[in-house]
Order: structure tokens, then sequence, then C-alpha cells
């Protein structure tokens, strides 16, 4: 399970489920910096490694794989990885380099750790379809298990991202998944351009949204009818001040 660090119950879900079907659970703890196109991102993305690390044995975790900077990157990181469409929508189109910087670190860990499974939150749903792209061009032998997102109690989609949010901000943040979830009361009687744009106007109201499509969940190309697949995807990624939150549903 490659990871970032600043664990919370969506990660440790992962690591629960890898101990209950595999003999051997490694987690890295790595804030790689070659996926942050913000450097104020990178410099607060919290790191939290002595706390992880006591989480990390409660869930089953065997191994604890936290590099640093110097030994992942000894000399920097030219690859340039292809992933055509898959990379110019949603995140890709406005984090450039975000999804190369993903690709680079997660093919190194898998070198490293040479797994059988590796595990992924779909709160990523874009990383997701990335990952499995770059498993697929590179002919890694292994299976992405792919686990579903974990909530707190408000709907809010966990991530380590939240930690950064007042608790006033927090509250507010929920908007995102009430939205989304009661946007799937539209389909398919409402036109994918009307929820686009109430889901929207729906989170604007209390937090910025940076885009909100409804995409083919294969190709994550974004649909104008929903006869077009039987596999609709809504992403957002919106700001709640400072702070960069992304879900997603399916409808
Ligand atoms: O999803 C994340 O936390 C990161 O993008 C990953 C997969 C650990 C690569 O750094």
């Amino acid at each position: 399970m490659p990871t970032m660090g600043a664990l919370h119950s969506g990660h440790l879900s992962l690591v629960v489920r890898s101990a209950a079907e595999n003999d051997l659970t490694v987690v890295s703890i790595f804030v790689n910096p070659t996926q942050f196109n913000d450097k104020n991102d990178l410099k607060n993305y919290p790191r939290t490694l002595d706390a992880d690390c006591e989480l990390l044995e409660t869930a089953g975790c065997n191994i604890v794989f936290a590099p640093s900077v110097e030994e992942m990157y000894p000399t920097p990181d030219t690859r340039k990885f292809d992933f055509g469409t898959l990379e110019t929508v949603m995140e890709g189109a406005f984090r450039p380099g975000h999804f190369n910087g993903v690709a680079q670190i997660v093919s190194k860990l898998f070198d490293a750790v040479q797994p059988t499974r590796a595990y992924f939150g779909e709160k990523d749903f874009q990383q997701v379809a990335i990952i499995k792209k770059m498993v697929e061009m590179l002919q890694y032998p292994l299976q992405i298990v792919v686990c579903p997102i974990v909530r707190e109690e408000s709907g809010l989609a966990k991530s380590s991202r939240n930690e950064l949010l007042s608790a006033e901000e927090r509250k507010k943040a929920a908007i995102i998944s009430r939205t989304l979830t009661e946007s799937r009361n539209f389909v398919p009687e409402k036109s994918v351009a009307n929820v686009k744009a109430w889901v929207i106007a729906q989170i604007n109201a209390v937090l910025e949204v940076e885009y909100f499509e409804i995409v083919d969940g294969n190709t994550l190309q974004p649909i104008a009818d929903w006869a077009e697949t039987d596999f609709a995807v809504g992403c957002v990624a919106a700001y709640c001040g400072k702070v960069r939150l992304i879900d997603n549903i399916k409808y």
C-alpha cells in the first residue's frame, strides 16, 4: 500500500483488507515531491510518521517502508509517461505533471517491494485509472485492488487534507458529499448538463468548485447523455478555504 502518511481510517481500511488477503502487508509512507505542482501544498502536507507507525501496527501492517527523498530519487527521475486522454481531464488538467509524478513513485515502489497485490482508495478515482494503465503499460505482474471511500460521519470523504480544515470548515466541507448523494435522485430524469449545473451551484454556495465532471468511469471522458455509458461517475474538486478536496459518486 503506497501512502503519503498522515494516515486515517480510510487508509487503515486498506491495511486491514490487505492483512486479511495476504501473508505480508507492506505500507510505504513517502510524501512524493514529484507529484506536487504546488510548493506550498508539499510544504504544508501533514507529516505524522510516529503516529502513523502506531496505527499501522494495530491494523496488521508487517513492514513500514519510509524512505527519504534521496533514497527514492538519487538522481532526478526524467521518465515521462503518456496516459493519453486519461490524464488530460480533471486532476490531470488542473494539476499538470501530477500523474507523471504519481506514476514515477508508484513504479519505483512496485520495483522495490514487488507486491502481488497493491491497494488503492477509490476517492482518488482518476489516480486508480492511471495506475491501472501504468501497470498495463509496464506489465507489472500484480493486481490492483480498489477499496471503497471511507467517510466521516458528516459524509465528508476521509482525507489527510481534512486535518488542515478548521472545525467550521470541516462542517462546511460536508456539502460536497451531501450534494453528490442528492444528485443521484435526479438521474436519469434530468439531463447531464442540468445535474452538472445543479451540483456546481449547490457546492459553490458554500465552497469554491474547481471542477465537477460527469464522466464515463472507464475512459474518464465527460459524457453528454446518460445513455452513453452504464458507468457514469461524477468527480469533483473544490476548495474549502485553502484546502483542496476531491470526491466522487457513481450514478
Ligand atoms: O494517493 C496517494 O496518497 C499518493 O498519490 C500515492 C499513491 C501514495 C503516491 O504517492
